[in-house]
């Protein structure tokens, strides 16, 4: 049987390379999707850094929040691979907290487009070569702040909140097809978004954690995996919690 590809947007991430990594170790083919600000050679550097640590791994350029500049991208992806794409991970995202009393347009716009709009963009790309293959795995990284709110994060709350709508009716759509999608939904995970927050703010968040730390990315990274995996094909529609006990429910 031919490897499978997997294509995870920000792969070049914190959380982005443990699922790129976790996925090279489950046997697929994985190009990581990038945006850097347009900065290629910080992603080709990260490339030949994988390779370094053995994981070989494809890199393509797009902006998620942008229709158009996805079509390329994932155009590129099929060239590299010379196949279409059997696991999908929609990871990207940004934070722009601030408390709403203070939040301007941008901020929320940017946050609802790279964090929820880049849902469509990606997966309307990818789906019907999905559907006539009659297999793929959708992955979407959502946030324990979706389903517990955060102080300083109404947009990006909001946004991560409606990647649960998105999984769960595309699962109904796709389900006869072989197609699973699923949500992941991280706590608090040390990543360079998280080191963004404040020293005092990190230790009061890591006070409310029953584990009594914060996760790490390889712990998002096999949840990742085994959710992508051929025996996962009664698993859709769900959301697995890796949060560390900070929201049970
Ligand atoms: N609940 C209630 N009140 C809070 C609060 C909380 N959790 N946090 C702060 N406040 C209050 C303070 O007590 C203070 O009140 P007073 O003015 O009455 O003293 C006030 O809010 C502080 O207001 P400021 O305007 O000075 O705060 P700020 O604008 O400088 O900072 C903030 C606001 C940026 C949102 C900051 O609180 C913060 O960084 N919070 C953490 C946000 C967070 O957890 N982000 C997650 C990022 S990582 C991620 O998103 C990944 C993931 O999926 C988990």
């Amino acid at each position: 049987m031919s490897q499978k590809v997997a294509f995870v947007t920000g792969g070049t991430g914190g959380i982005g390379t443990a699922i790129c990594q976790s996925l090279v170790t489950s046997g697929y083919r994985v190009v990581a999707g990038y945006n850097s600000g347009g900065n290629h050679d910080k992603a080709l550097a990260w490339q030949a850094n994988q390779l370094e640590k053995g994981f070989k791994i494809g890199v393509a350029y797009g902006d998620v929040t942008d229709f158009d500049s996805c079509k390329i991208c994932i155009q590129n992806v099929k060239e590299q691979i010379n196949s279409h794409i059997s696991i999908l991970v929609n990871n990207a995202g940004i934070t722009r907290d601030t408390q709403f009393k203070k939040m301007e347009k941008n901020q929320w716009d940017d946050v609802m487009s790279a964090n929820l709009d880049s849902l469509f963009n990606i997966t309307r790309l990818v789906i019907n070569d999905m559907i006539d293959n009659r297999f793929g795995r959708i992955v979407n990284i959502s946030s324990v702040n979706a389903q517990k709110g955060q102080f300083g994060q109404t947009n990006y709350s909001a946004a991560k909140s409606g990647i649960h709508g998105f999984t769960k009716a595309l699962a109904h759509e796709v389900a006869s097809k072989g197609i699973t999608v699923n949500t992941v939904s991280p706590g608090y995970v040390l990543t360079p978004m998280v080191a963004k927050i404040a020293e005092d703010i990190q230790q009061k968040i890591i006070s409310s954690i029953p584990v009594g730390r914060m996760g790490s990315i390889e712990e998002i990274g096999s949840a990742v995996s085994y959710l992508t995996g051929e025996n996962s094909g009664y698993i859709t529609g769900s959301n697995l919690a890796i949060n560390g006990g900070q929201h049970m429910y």
